[in-house]
């Protein structure tokens, strides 16, 4: 079985970030989710990989490489602008042949992994495999209507009365059949080939397309509290590693893992918190549920329930909670100014200020 990772798309959900980096290089525990992805894959046996990338292709490539790292085989596949899922099935006919294939959206996080979902396909082996999750309000997704024997009877986008609480989510397994199902299907309303059409198609033949019940953790980060959810999730699951320098005047509580190179003075960590490689945390209060990048420079900070990305100074500012730091953020106190307050944001950027 082949693998076709989607990791084009705009991303407008995820600004600012992607405004710098593509969405699925957001870490997630200190690692991009496209990492947890292409991890996920290779526990399940997949060696050839493609990966559907738009304009920010070489910032994927430099991240994934050539897959070696996870013991697989990247071929990257550009598509021109995002059409939808069912094109980047058409792009990528010539590398995918006519192998059966898994299709995992970029931005997808599976906790656990997608061993019996992968499973229960090859048992089985129907025309098409999708992926389900119980949500608690299916208006929001595509929403598979599923007989007692797992069979999809209908597949409904946003339903505004849905008739089943079983939400679609990002990993497909295809068997060739798709193939000719995304040729016939023409754009959406929103101008894109959907996938869930091309599905659809294969059920109103009678072919067989299953529900595999994902019954795990599972999050579509394409939203800032999605991100901060999951890597919520992800910290919960770590155990110490203490890699780095910590002084004796530092309180280690809970699970906390610190890369080689990370130095923690003066600091209380209340776990779980990752600190990765050569960032400097002084006089600080981190965590729960905060992870920092590399090379930051925390001093005097307090942070909580955060994600500090790579390279950001936080100087004698307390109480940053449930926050994104992206690349390079500068946070400092400055001398009180009457109610003047300076700010530099970024495009999209949010900030809430108490009053
Ligand atoms: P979406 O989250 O549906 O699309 P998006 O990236 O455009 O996000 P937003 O709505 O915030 O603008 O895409 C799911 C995954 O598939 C994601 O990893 C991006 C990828 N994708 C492509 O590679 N090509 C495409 O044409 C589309 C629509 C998505």
């Amino acid at each position: 079985m082949k693998a076709l990772v989607l990791a084009g798309g705009t991303g407008s959900r995820l600004r600012p970030f992607s405004h710098s980096m593509p969405k699925q290089l957001i870490p997630i525990a200190n690692k991009p989710v496209l990492a947890h992805c292409l991890e996920s894959l290779a526990a399940v046996g997949v060696h050839d990989v493609g990966v559907i990338v738009g304009d920010r292709g070489d910032e994927i490539q430099a991240s994934a490489g050539d897959g070696s790292a996870y013991g697989l085989r990247l071929t990257y596949l550009r598509q021109d602008r995002p059409r939808g899922l069912a094109h980047c099935v058409r792009i990528a006919r010539p590398f995918l042949g006519n192998d059966d294939f898994v299709m995992y959206l970029g931005d997808n996080m599976l906790v656990g992994g997608i061993g019996s979902l992968a499973e229960e396909f090859h048992r089985t082996r129907p025309a098409a495999q999708v992926t389900v999750t119980k949500v608690t309000d299916p208006r929001e997704y595509g929403v598979a209507e599923v007989d007692a024997d797992g069979r999809v009877t209908a597949l409904v986008e946003k339903p505004l009365h849905p008739r089943s609480d079983l939400a679609v989510i990002g990993v497909y397994f295809f068997t060739p059949e798709i193939h000719s199902a995304v040729r016939r299907i023409a754009p959406s309303p929103r101008g894109e080939l959907e996938i869930t059409d091309a599905i659809a198609l294969l059920v109103a033949e009678g072919r067989p397309v299953n529900a595999g019940r994902f019954e795990g953790y599972w999050k579509d980060t394409g939203r800032i509290e999605d991100v901060l959810d999951c890597n919520r999730e992800l910290l919960s699951a770590i155990t110490t590693r203490v890699d780095g320098f910590v002084d004796a005047a530092s309180e280690l509580i809970g699970e906390v893992v610190i890369e080689p190179g990370a130095r923690v003075t003066r600091s209380r960590i209340v776990g779980p918190v990752m600190i990765a490689a050569g960032s400097v945390i002084d006089d600080s209060r981190l965590g729960p549920y905060t992870t920092v990048g590399r090379n930051c420079q925390l001093r005097g900070a307090g942070v909580e329930q955060s994600i500090v990305l790579d390279s950001v100074a936080v100087t004698q500012v307390r109480g940053i909670y449930g926050s994104v730091l992206g690349r390079g953020a500068r946070v400092r106190n400055a001398p009180a100014d009457g109610l003047r307050r300076r700010l530099v944001l970024g495009d999209d950027t949010e900030v809430e200020i108490a009053a």
